[in-house]
Formats: C-alpha cells, sequence, structure tokens
C-alpha cells in the first residue's frame, strides 16, 4: 500500500499535482478558493487512491492553466499543510489580503504573471505572533501598486517584485538579513536606495529601470558578496572601478551617471554619459524642443539647430556632471578610444546606425569622402572614417543623449580633441551650402564666456555638428540637482557631488563668490554678443541649462545666434532672461514666473530681501550685502516695460562694481 501510494504520489507530481496525506478538509478549501476562477478543475486535487480520496494538500501548482477570475485567498489560509503555491502564468485578479501572506505552513509562492494588485505583506504590529515562513516569493509581472511590507517575512530568501507598478520602495528590508535575491526591476521606484545597503546576505540585485537615487557603491549593499547587480537606467550617481565594471558587465551600469573610475590615463568616458541620460530631459529643453516642430515656417536650419543643439548641450551638460577620479585629474577628463579591435568599416555606403530610438543614415559611398571641417584646426584632414572610428561606429556605449532631433555622441578625435557630436536628423533637407555657411557664421563667434561651435561634418543630407566638451555641466544642475535638503555646503558628499576641480573647496562650489563670478562671466558673454558685431546677436532662450560651467568654473553660453530675429524677442528680451538667471544664482530656485515677481516685490519694498536668498549662501554673512545688491540688479534686468531694463554692458559694470575681480579669483 505505501508503495502504491508512492507511485501515485509521483504520478500526482508528474501531472502537476500535490504531494499528500491523507485530510478531507483540504479539498473543500481549495474548491472555496477557487470557486469565482474560471478554468479551475479541483478534480485534480483528487487522489485515485481509494483509501485516501482526499489527501492533504502541500501544494498548489497551477501553472499556465488559463485560469482568470478571483481567488478566494483566506479559504487558502485555513489548509495548514499548504507549503507551495504556484499560480503563475494565469489571468488572475483581484488582490491577496494581508493575512494571507502569515499563513503557517507557506513556503513558497509563486503568482509571477498575473493581473493581481493591492498590496503585498503585513504589518507587523508589536506582540503578533504571525510571521511569515515565506523564503521565495515571485510576484513579478502582476499589478501590484500599494506598498510593500516586508518586515513580516524574516525567512525570505529570493524576493521578485519586478514589473509592477509599485513606485515606492518596500518598507522592512532592515527586516530581510536572509534576503540573497531581490529583483524590484522596472517598478516605477522612485527613492533612495540606501535602505538596501544593509542587505548583507544579497548575491543577485535588479534594481534597473525605476527612478531611484543614490551613490555607488556607498548606498548599495556589499558588492563583494553579489554575483549579480544590475542598477541601469536609474538617477544613481557615483564611480566604478573597471573590475566592478567587468565583473557586472557594462549594461548593468547603463542608463545612470555612475562612471568608470578607471585609474588609467586613458579612462573611458565609454558608459559614463550614457548612463548620465536622465529618463526624461529637463523642462526647458523639451519646450524648445518643440517651438520648431510647430512652426513649419522656422524651419530654416538655424532654428532647428537651436532646437537640437540644446538637446546637444543636455547630452554634454549631463555629461559633464561626472567628476573623474581625482587620480586621473591631471589632464581634462578622457573619453576612451575605441577599443582595439579594428572597427570594420564597410567599404561602400549608405552607412546606416542604430540609436535606442531608431536608425541614422549617412548616404555616402565613401566615408572618406565627406570631410570633418575643424575651424580651428584646418589641417587636421579628418573624414566621416574618423567619426566613424572615434564613436565605435556610432555605437550606442558612445552615445551621450538621444535627444528627439538626433543622438549626441562623445568622443576623442586624433590629436586628443573631445568633442560631442550631435547628429542634425532633422536637417537633411537643408542645402549643403546653406548649411555650410550658417556652421562657419556660428564658428565666428568667439569670447571666453560662450561655448564655439569646432566643427562640422556634412555625410550625403546628415550634418554633424562638434562641439568641445565642458567640464563642469550646465549651471542649472548645479544649482538645483545638488542633493536635495542640503543646506550645509559642507556636509555634502564628494561622492554624490564631485566638482573638486580647480582646487575648489566644497563650501566654495555654490559660494558667493563663484556665483557672482559666473554672474560677471555670463553678462559679458551677453554683452559680447549684444555689443561685439555690427549688429546684435540675440540669444533668444537664455536659461540657466544653457549655461555650461569649463572646467576653471568660467560660464559659457550654449545655444546662441541660432534663432531668427522674430523668433527672440531682441536684446530686451535677453537682459529680462538674464535677470531671471541672475535671480536663480541667488535664490538657488529655477526662476520661475513666481519667484521673479515675488522676488521683485521684496527688491521693491526693500523688506525681507535677504529672505529670498539661498540658505546655502547664508554661510557667508558679511558678503549678504553683496546678494543683496546683485539681486537689485536682477530686479532692474526684469522689468516689466523691456525700455526701463539696463543693456548688457550696463550690467557689467554694475556686477563688477559689486564684488572686485580680484576678490573673485578662487583660492
Ligand atoms: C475536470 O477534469 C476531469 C478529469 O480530468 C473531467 O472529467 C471533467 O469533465 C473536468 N471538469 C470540468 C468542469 O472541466
Ligand atoms: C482561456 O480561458 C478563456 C476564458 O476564461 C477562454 O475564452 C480561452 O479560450 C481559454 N484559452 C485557452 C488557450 O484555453
Ligand atoms: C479558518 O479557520 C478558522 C478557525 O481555525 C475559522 O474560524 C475560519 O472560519 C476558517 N476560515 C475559513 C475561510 O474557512
Ligand atoms: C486536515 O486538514 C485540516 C485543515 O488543513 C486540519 O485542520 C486538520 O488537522 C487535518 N487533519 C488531519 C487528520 O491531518
Ligand atoms: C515561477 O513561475 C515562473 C513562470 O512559470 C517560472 O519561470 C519560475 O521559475 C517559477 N519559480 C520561481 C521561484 O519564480
Ligand atoms: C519569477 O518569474 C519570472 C517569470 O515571470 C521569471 O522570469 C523569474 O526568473 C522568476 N524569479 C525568480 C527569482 O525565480
Ligand atoms: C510605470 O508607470 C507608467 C506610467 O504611469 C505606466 O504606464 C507603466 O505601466 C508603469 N509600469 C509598471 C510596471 O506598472
Ligand atoms: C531621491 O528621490 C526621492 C524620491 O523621489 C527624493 O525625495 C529625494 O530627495 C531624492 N534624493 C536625492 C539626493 O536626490
Ligand atoms: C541590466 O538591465 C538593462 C535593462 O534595464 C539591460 O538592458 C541590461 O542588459 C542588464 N544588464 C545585465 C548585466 O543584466
Ligand atoms: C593610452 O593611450 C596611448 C595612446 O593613445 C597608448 O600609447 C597607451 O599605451 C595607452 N595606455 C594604456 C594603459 O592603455
Ligand atoms: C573602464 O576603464 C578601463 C581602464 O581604462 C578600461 O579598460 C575598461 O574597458 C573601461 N570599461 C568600459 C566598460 O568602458
Ligand atoms: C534625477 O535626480 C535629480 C536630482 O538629483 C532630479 O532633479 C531628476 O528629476 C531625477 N530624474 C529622474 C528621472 O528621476
Amino acid at each position: 500500500m505505501e508503495s502504491f501510494c508512492r507511485v501515485l504520489l509521483f504520478l500526482s507530481l508528474f501531472v502537476g499535482l500535490a504531494e499528500s496525506v491523507c485530510n478531507s478538509t483540504d479539498q473543500k478549501l481549495i474548491s472555496e478558493a477557487f470557486s469565482s476562477v474560471s478554468g479551475f478543475n479541483i478534480s485534480i486535487f483528487k487522489s485515485a487512491d481509494a483509501g485516501c480520496p482526499n489527501p492533504s494538500i502541500k501544494e498548489i501548482k497551477l501553472p499556465s492553466r488559463n485560469l482568470s477570475g478571483t481567488v478566494s485567498w483566506m479559504f487558502l489560509r485555513n489548509m495548514s499543510e499548504l507549503q507551495s503555491i504556484d499560480l503563475s502564468d494565469n489571468m488572475l485578479q483581484g488582490s491577496v489580503p494581508g493575512r494571507f501572506w502569515s499563513m503557517p505552513s507557506l513556503i513558497e509562492v509563486n503568482l509571477t504573471m498575473n493581473h493581481l494588485g493591492g498590496s503585498v505583506g503585513f504589518e507587523v504590529t508589536s506582540g503578533a505572533v504571525s510571521t511569515s515562513l515565506i523564503q521565495t516569493l515571485n510576484l513579478s509581472r502582476n499589478r501590484f501598486s500599494n506598498s510593500v511590507h516586508l518586515s513580516g517575512f524574516p525567512e525570505l530568501r529570493v524576493l521578485d517584485l519586478s514589473i509592477n507598478d509599485l513606485r515606492t520602495l518596500p518598507f522592512g528590508f532592515e527586516n530581510l538579513q536572509k534576503l540573497e535575491h531581490l529583483d524590484i526591476s522596472s517598478c516605477n521606484i522612485s527613492g533612495n536606495s540606501k535602505v538596501l545597503s544593509n542587505l548583507a546576505s544579497l548575491k543577485y540585485l535588479d534594481v534597473s529601470n525605476n527612478f531611484m537615487n543614490g551613490s555607488f557603491p556607498s548606498d548599495f549593499p556589499p558588492l563583494n558578496n553579489l554575483k549579480y547587480l544590475n542598477v541601469s537606467a536609474n538617477n544613481f550617481t557615483g564611480r566604478v572601478d573597471p573590475d566592478k565594471l567587468k565583473r557586472f558587465g557594462t549594461s548593468a551600469f547603463i542608463k545612470t551617471r555612475i562612471f568608470n573610475a578607471s585609474k588609467s590615463p586613458n579612462s573611458t568616458i565609454h558608459t559614463h554619459p550614457r548612463k548620465a541620460a536622465p529618463p526624461s530631459p529637463p523642462r526647458e529643453h523639451q519646450q524648445s524642443k518643440k517651438k520648431p516642430e510647430s512652426k513649419p515656417k522656422a524651419l530654416v536650419l538655424g532654428s532647428a539647430i537651436a532646437a537640437t543643439s540644446v538637446i546637444f548641450i543636455m547630452g554634454v551638460c549631463i555629461a559633464c556632471m561626472y567628476r573623474r577620479r581625482k587620480i586621473s585629474k591631471r589632464k581634462q577628463w578622457v573619453i576612451s578610444r575605441p577599443t582595439q579591435l579594428p572597427i570594420k568599416i564597410e567599404k561602400s555606403g549608405p552607412f546606416s546606425f542604430e540609436t535606442e530610438s531608431g536608425t541614422w543614415v549617412a548616404d555616402i559611398k565613401e566615408p572618406s569622402s565627406a570631410p570633418v571641417v575643424m575651424f580651428e584646426k584646418p589641417l587636421m584632414n579628418l573624414t566621416f572614417t574618423d567619426l566613424i572610428v572615434a564613436t565605435s561606429h556610432f555605437g550606442k556605449e558612445s552615445q551621450l543623449a538621444e535627444g528627439r532631433a538626433g543622438p549626441v555622441y562623445a568622443a576623442v578625435l586624433p590629436g586628443d580633441i573631445h568633442v560631442a557630436i550631435k547628429i542634425l536628423e532633422r536637417n537633411r533637407d537643408v542645402a549643403h551650402a546653406d548649411a555650410v555657411t550658417l556652421f562657419h557664421d556660428l564658428s565666428r563667434l568667439k569670447h571666453p564666456n560662450i561655448l564655439p561651435l569646432s566643427g562640422y561634418c556634412i555625410a550625403g543630407k546628415e550634418k554633424l555638428l562638434l562641439y568641445e566638451f565642458m567640464e563642469n555641466g550646465d549651471l542649472h544642475r548645479w544649482l538645483h540637482e545638488l542633493p536635495a535638503g542640503e543646506t550645509n555646503v559642507e556636509d555634502w558628499s564628494n561622492d554624490t557631488w564631485e566638482l573638486q576641480n580647480s582646487g575648489i573647496s566644497s563650501a566654495e562650489k555654490l559660494g558667493w563668490r563663484t556665483r557672482h563670478r559666473i554672474a560677471v562671466g555670463i553678462a559679458r558673454g551677453l554683452a559680447y554678443l549684444h555689443h561685439a558685431g555690427s549688429k546684435p546677436v540675440v540669444h533668444g532662450h537664455l536659461v540657466s541649462s544653457n549655461i555650461l560651467l569649463a572646467d576653471d568654473f568660467e560660464p559659457r553660453i550654449a545655444d546662441f545666434g541660432l534663432r531668427g530675429e522674430e523668433e527672440t524677442g531682441g536684446t530686451e528680451a535677453d537682459v529680462y532672461n538674464f535677470g531671471v538667471v541672475l535671480i536663480e544664482l541667488l535664490m538657488g530656485k529655477p526662476g520661475t514666473r513666481e519667484t521673479v515677481r515675488w522676488v521683485r516685490g521684496l527688491v521693491k519694498d526693500k523688506r525681507g530681501v535677504e529672505d529670498a536668498l539661498d540658505p546655502r549662501l547664508k554661510l557667508e554673512d558679511d558678503l549678504v550685502s553683496e546678494m543683496v545688491e546683485t539681486l537689485r540688479v536682477g530686479y532692474l534686468c526684469t522689468a516689466e516695460s523691456s525700455d526701463k531694463r539696463p543693456t548688457m554692458q550696463q550690467v557689467v559694470g554694475l556686477l563688477k562694481d559689486i564684488h572686485s575681480p580680484a576678490e573673485v579669483e578662487l583660492g
């Protein structure tokens, strides 16, 4: 009899059934539990053993059974022997009540690939005896959305919550000391990864494709235990050692702001900038990108470049945010040369390159027939072939950003020239000669405070622009994307915000002197555009994200001279926008209309102006009067009536008077 039972048992396992002992109650509970589930047939839980027709059920194994409807989980809860549930790959709906999870015998639960929603887990109230014994829990690919409470699962070893709409990190990680496998990828989670850093037993960690922040590696579990790690597509910052990069693979870090912290002087930027690309571009960029689309008339190359260059600049800025480590500080950061493997270039075109969102095609027969014109280095004799090589065949690894108007790549050209290459995807129909004229005109604008166009290449219909790479990113990020809530600059960790260049200490990073110097620099650059030529070059879109910071924190205005006059509103509009940037610099808050109106009110009424200042600036009490004075300049610039606004030349004078340049020099 016993052996007969065993055979049966084996058979029942074979058809996906439960291991069982004789007990009649479980069948009842199961049929109650699944009474609202279509596709369910209780007969598979019935034993053919006449002596034991209703065995006690330890396992419910019904994967891929086309089950739909709602399980009444509370009946299952009363099955005292049930250890394992696999209802994966069905179409079950509804939510799982909190009490279900604390069911005493349950060890393994697999509900992946269903339409289940609601919350997961239960809050352990003090004195509650019931904690879950579950060790393996796979809830991936469902619709769980509410907060997940894990403190009641101290035995958990494997937890897969991937592809649910959790939005927040689960609570109670501190209780999961046995957790070895954690997958919370693609859960729309925002929050800081620090809570994961105490998961000492973790061997597998996938947090990819969320909106999480945190610095790498300090806000992560010990890397040495980890066999698999994927942090890609998140807002993490930091650096990764080459050996870890190798161990976990480059793709584990893409689309973050984590850098290859290679000690080698030839350290690569391959993986960094792309990681840098944020899931969504800053608002200003999106707006300015939209403009040319809605105005077909304005589709002169100029405005088109304006649109695309914004995106380019975004890419550059993002890429620039990342500091190389101190060791490799001696030179400019370095973009890696392509791998030593010879890159195979097809003999004859057209050449097609894949980006994340699509493909672009250089329709030329012979890549070496398309010259790269470098304005400053006319003898370089580069061609499109060199760009292909320098970007690893415009590979995704070299891609800095993916704008709607076209991709941007990082490259080191022969002669150690570091550039960002922007493909003007939307300008294929602009005539070759018109493009050349415009590019040359642009290249003639030169001032220490404006970002020059370094060169271009026209390959078939594709127009590629080459720009110098900027060290410290853009002013918008610098001002607004520092660790939130920090008012004490001394506390900013170098890991998350390392601007250790040029001897600028963390306190000075956002200190008044630096900000004043930036204000003067922007004013100078703008004054140059307005007053240097025979007729003013109107910027038309001066915002903090269009101001890049060079390695010495000298500001460089980007995205200038590209808009038709009808689009810009004249130099007075630039002065107004400068005033807004100035207010932003002083308040450390984005210069919205409301902000500007508020500050103007304060200055006008001569009261509470100090309160408007960025709290981070107030560390320097003795300089507050200078800041207030500068805010007044911002007030003048933002005058409602454009003829009341000063000229940029006057602004430069006013700002210089506030603080003498000699004092402005940094340590
Ligand atoms: C359940 O399965 C048994 C045997 O596999 C079959 O005879 C019976 O018709 C099924 N019942 C339903 C409702 O499908
Ligand atoms: C799955 O179940 C649905 C009804 O719930 C039914 O319409 C469908 O035909 C079933 N599919 C398969 C493959 O059995
Ligand atoms: C489960 O068992 C408890 C007693 O142990 C009983 O009070 C409850 O009604 C049962 N629930 C179900 C759904 O059978
Ligand atoms: C049969 O199962 C029920 C519910 O799982 C349980 O309460 C009862 O003690 C079991 N009886 C035996 C004889 O195992
Ligand atoms: C759960 O079910 C899925 C799909 O049927 C399967 O891939 C997986 O291996 C199962 N087990 C666990 C522990 O997730
Ligand atoms: C969870 O189920 C999915 C199938 O949806 C599977 O790919 C994954 O490997 C499972 N997770 C674990 C930890 O087994
Ligand atoms: C993440 O959020 C987006 C937008 O709300 C939604 O479309 C998507 O389905 C969510 N992802 C998951 C896995 O639920
Ligand atoms: C990280 O993200 C959370 C939630 O989005 C936010 O509250 C917090 O300020 C962020 N921290 C940093 C350092 O950006
Ligand atoms: C990490 O996840 C991303 C998706 O977000 C995927 O493209 C990449 O291949 C993964 N990397 C590894 C090492 O699994
Ligand atoms: C760095 O690059 C130079 C030439 O660009 C090469 O000679 C040198 O061997 C490289 N060093 C390393 C460590 O790769
Ligand atoms: C990181 O830098 C090291 C040292 O230059 C290099 O060998 C390695 O290929 C780089 N890793 C990636 C993924 O670019
Ligand atoms: C990334 O973090 C910055 C602040 O550090 C925040 O402003 C930005 O919105 C975040 N991006 C995403 C996609 O969460």
